[in-house]
C-alpha cells in the first residue's frame, strides 16, 4: 500500500531533508510546498505585482492571474528536486533572499493558498506521495496516514540557518541576527490569519535538537514503515 506522508513544521528545521530521504528510500514522490509559495512570489515579483521593498501587493491583479500560474516539480539527474515555473526552472531564483523576503506575505493571501492547496491535493490523490511544508496535515490532507511535526530548539535552528548561510558567502551575518530572524518566522507562521502553523492533533512529534541527520531518517523510516506494513 502507498501511503501520504504529511511533514510540517518549523522554519529551519531541516524537515524538506529528511522528507526528501524518506521519498529517495521509499520510491515515493516529494513535494516541497514552500517552493510552490516561493514560484507564485516570483512570479508577483517578476510581473509588477508585487513591490519588493514595501511589500504592497497588487491582490486583483494576482488574482486575476493564479489560475495561470502553473507550478510543477522534478528530480534531476543528481537527485535535486527543482521546481518549474511555467515551464522555466526557477529553483536558483526562489531561495534567492529577494524571494524570501517577500514569500511570507503572498502566503497569507486566502486565494493563494487556495489555489496551491488544490494543486497539491491533485498532486498527492494516488498516495506514494512525501510532502513537506506547514499546513499539509492540518488542511492539504487531513486524512494523511502519517504526519509528522518537526521542529528543533530555537538556538539549534539558528546555527543551522547561520551555517548554511556562510557556506553561501554569508560572511557578515551574526548568529544573534538569524536567531531573531528565525522567531519572528516562527511568530509570523504560527500567527498568521489563514491556516496558521500548527502540529496536528494526530501528528507525531520529533524534535531533532539533539538527533544526527541519520539518526532523524532512521526514526521517520521506522514511522514509514509501521504504517505501510
Ligand atoms: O519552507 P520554505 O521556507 O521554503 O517556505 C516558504 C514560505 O512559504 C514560508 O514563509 C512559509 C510558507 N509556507 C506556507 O505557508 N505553507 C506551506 N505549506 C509551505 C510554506
Amino acid at each position: 500500500m502507498k501511503i501520504t506522508v504529511a511533514i510540517d513544521g518549523h522554519s529551519s528545521c531541516g524537515k524538506s531533508t529528511m522528507a526528501k530521504e524518506l521519498a529517495r528510500q521509499l520510491s515515493y514522490v516529494y513535494v516541497d510546498t514552500g517552493a510552490m509559495y516561493r514560484a507564485v512570489t516570483l512570479y508577483a515579483l517578476r510581473h509588477g505585482m508585487m513591490d519588493d521593498t514595501t511589500k504592497q501587493i497588487d491582490q486583483d491583479a494576482l488574482k486575476q492571474q493564479i489560475g495561470n500560474i502553473r507550478i510543477t516539480q522534478v528530480v534531476n539527474a543528481e537527485g535535486k528536486v527543482e521546481t518549474f515555473l511555467n515551464g522555466e526552472c526557477v529553483e536558483g531564483e526562489i531561495r534567492q533572499m529577494r524571494v524570501s523576503s517577500c514569500v511570507s506575505p503572498i502566503a497569507a493571501l486566502g486565494f493563494v493558498r487556495q489555489h496551491l492547496v488544490s494543486c497539491q491535493q491533485a498532486m498527492g490523490k494516488d498516495g506514494g506521495v512525501v510532502m513537506d511544508g506547514r499546513d499539509i496535515g492540518t488542511v492539504v490532507f487531513p486524512d494523511a496516514q502519517l504526519k509528522v511535526f518537526v521542529t528543533a530548539s530555537d538556538e539549534v535552528r539558528a546555527q543551522r540557518r547561520l551555517a548554511e548561510l556562510r557556506s553561501n558567502g554569508d560572511r557578515d551575518i551574526t548568529f544573534d541576527e538569524v536567531l531573531q530572524n528565525v522567531r519572528e518566522r516562527d511568530y509570523i507562521d504560527s500567527h498568521r490569519e489563514v491556516s496558521p502553523l500548527r502540529k496536528a492533533d494526530d501528528a507525531r512529534l520529533l524534535d531533532n535538537s539533539d538527533l544526527t541527520i541519520a539518526q532523524q531518517n532512521e526514526i521517520l523510516l521506522s514511522w514509514a514503515r509501521e504504517k505501510i506494513q
